[in-house]
């Protein structure tokens, strides 16, 4: 049985093969989960995560049951491990949406169903996997891309490097050198990229990453759990901001990327998100199709 909480569980064929179903379920509806139950734990609020996954569920032929942590017994207590043995009881699939990464890892320990990452700190796969849908829709390829990040080397960011490797899209991250990826995803999206030929990068020069660049892609300067250090981060990031002067670098038909939701007039202005570049919309309504993918992926790789 699969889990799904980095997109390093994947080879380059099953990373291909979600994308393929991905595209087939966006044109014609189908419905291979009759009946099966996603349960959803949110540590985090959500607006595209949940909605897209239980709308998904429901157009697959399934239903989602949407769980808060305060509202389940895991908010008083109760461990990881024994929500996770209950739930894979009721639940054909777990996705959850924690703090810390490990929470899923010993989810996926416990759970006798496939675990979904819905976004903890280090990584936020199903986000990557549809945004390299709306790349390969609005380039008709992703082989020899290059996608610029610019900002905070975050979950968005960390989950980017390896879905950009696995893709053999070039990746060029602009960061504070004190806000860097982390250093095991770098490692692995290196060790990725030496078989598909992704060139990547960390500069600390936005203008340096962005030359050249045919997707420019940016997240919120303060994450989730980050709140603390919100003055000082908009201080540290204020030379990061995506805006037409920093579009100019880039190649012309350049596309604006970002995971949502955006906090305007930050990481990036209301020209670059509102204009003739920005393929934000296209890349919220792709979660509903990849994840839906990933889903049917994941049932058909338990009845093997
Ligand atoms: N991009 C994303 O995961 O959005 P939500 O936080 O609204 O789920
Ligand atoms: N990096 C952001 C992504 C939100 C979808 C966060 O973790 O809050």
């Amino acid at each position: 049985m699969k889990h799904f909480l980095t997109m390093l569980e994947l080879s380059k064929q099953e990373f291909e093969e979600i994308l393929n179903t991905a595209k087939s379920l966006k044109r014609a509806q189908q419905q291979p989960l009759k009946g099966k139950v996603l349960g959803m734990i949110f540590e985090k609020p959500s607006t595209r995560t949940r909605v897209s996954f239980e709308v998904g569920m429901q157009q697959l032929g399934g239903h989602a049951v949407y769980l808060n942590k305060n509202d389940i017994q895991i908010g008083r207590g109760e461990t990881v491990a024994d929500t996770s043995r209950v739930l894979s009881r009721y639940c054909d699939f777990l996705m959850a949406r924690v703090f810390s990464h490990s929470t899923l890892e010993e989810m996926a320990k416990y759970s006798s169903v496939p675990v979904i990452n819905g976004l903890s700190d280090i990584h936020h796969p199903c986000q990557i996997m549809g945004d390299l849908l709306t790349l390969q829709e609005k380039f008709g390829k992703l082989m020899g891309l290059k996608l610029a990040y610019v900002g905070d080397g975050n979950n968005v960011c960390n989950s980017l490097l390896i879905g950009c490797a696995m893709a053999g899209v070039h990746i060029s991250v602009g960061c504070p050198n004190s806000h860097a990826p982390n250093k095991d995803v770098i490692r692995e999206a290196n060790n990725i990229a030496k078989s598909t030929g992704s060139k990547i990068e960390i500069v600390d020069d936005p203008v340096d990453a962005v030359r050249n660049a045919h997707a420019i892609y940016t997240d919120t300067w303060v994450s989730m759990g980050d709140e603390a250090q919100k003055e000082e981060r908009e201080k540290i990031f204020k030379n990061y901001q995506v805006n037409s002067v920093l579009g100019h670098y880039a190649t012309p038909n350049w596309v604006f990327m970002h995971c949502l939701p955006a906090h305007r007039g930050q990481e990036v202005t209301n020209d670059v998100i509102d204009g003739k570049h920005s393929v934000v919309w296209d890349e919220a309504e792709n979660r509903l199709h990849i994840q839906k993918a990933i889903l049917a992926f994941l049932d058909k790789r338990r009845s093997i």
